[in-house]
């Protein structure tokens, strides 16, 4: 067996894989399948200030190689997940990482000054929703705006602070730098890539909202250019994600410079993805005699 521990911002990981926010939940259901103790961590669904029911549906459409969501950040409120989620999920010997998400910096923050009050792990900012309307993609696509938030939560929190980033922009490095300048402990990435799609018969966009987030294996090699520029442009720890499917995805995620890995759509047609993708890692580190999964890290050699 490998050592597939790797530690972020002072927090150990038994394993470097994470299911990624808004796919698994509270992790409620796919206890029912194995124990969550299994995985590195779990990504809760991003929590606003408040209740929110997300967008109209339709909101999921099935592309080639993945799929287009609108879901529009439905989650029950910080309230609710602190009292009746977190302390559940705080039994599960895995690491916590809050997704938090708000309209305007200062709800982003109270939703972390509330959550720094409990043992939550780790907290990430998602400054990158491409289906909201306030906050979202417009925090995460303008430098100023993704370090005027990072701010105000990092003032509200002494807890780790991920940050995660959007692929909708011209420069994911300068966004990342701006983050990391206001108080950003890591940087995730990459979240969707907005994408829409029509039904031609009737004329209509497939989604409600017109426009979605794509994420599946078709976004793969965009991930992979991305953590690679990152992780070369910031000093603080790059988690990678987008269109992970197997142990070889996660190990070419690091060997970009993916200090952990964060597993999404997978889980959708593959309940105990992550769990394989742990063993295919460890079966690829054994096969090439690497002892540990940290060696691997930002190993990539660029012509
Ligand atoms: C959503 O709830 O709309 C998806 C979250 C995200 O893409 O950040």
């Amino acid at each position: 067996m490998a050592d597939l521990s790797v530690n972020l911002c002072g927090i150990d990981f038994k394993n470097p894989i994470i299911p990624a926010s808004g796919v698994f939940g509270y992790g409620r259901e796919y206890e029912e399948f194995y124990s969550l103790s299994e995985l590195g961590g779990i990504a809760t669904k991003g929590t606003t200030g408040q209740k929110r029911t997300g967008n109209p549906a339709p909101r999921i459409a099935e592309t080639p190689a993945g799929m287009l969501n609108s879901v529009g950040l439905q989650n029950p409120g910080i309230d609710y997940f602190i009292e009746h989620e977190l302390p559940n999920l705080m039994t599960k010997n895995t690491v916590i990482l809050a997704n938090i998400a708000g309209a305007t910096p200062e709800e982003c923050a109270e939703v972390a000054e509330k959550l720094d009050a409990t043992d939550v792990h780790m907290l990430e900012l998602n400054i990158s929703c491409p289906n909201v309307r306030q906050g979202g993609a417009a925090f995460g696509t303008s430098c100023e705006m993704a370090g005027q938030v990072t701010a105000a939560v990092r003032k509200a929190t002494k807890k780790p602070l991920i940050v995660k980033l959007s692929p909708n922009v011209t420069s994911i490095t300068d966004i990342a730098k701006a983050v990391e300048a206001e108080g950003a402990d890591a940087v995730s990435l990459i979240n969707t890539l907005l994408g829409m799609r029509i039904d031609i018969r009737t004329r209509r966009p497939v989604l409600r909202n017109n426009v979605g987030g794509l994420s599946g294996a078709g976004i793969f090699p965009v991930a992979v250019r991305m953590v690679w520029q990152t992780a070369n442009a910031v000093k603080i720890p790059v988690i990678g994600m987008g269109g992970v499917n197997t142990g070889e995805d996660a190990i070419e995620l690091m060997m970009a410079g993916a200090s952990a890995v964060q597993v999404g759509m997978a889980v959708f047609t593959d309940p105990y993805a992550p769990i394989k993708i742990i063993s295919q890692m460890n079966d690829f580190l054994d096969q090439n005699h690497i002892s540990s999964v940290r060696e691997i890290i930002g190993t990539v050699q660029p012509w």
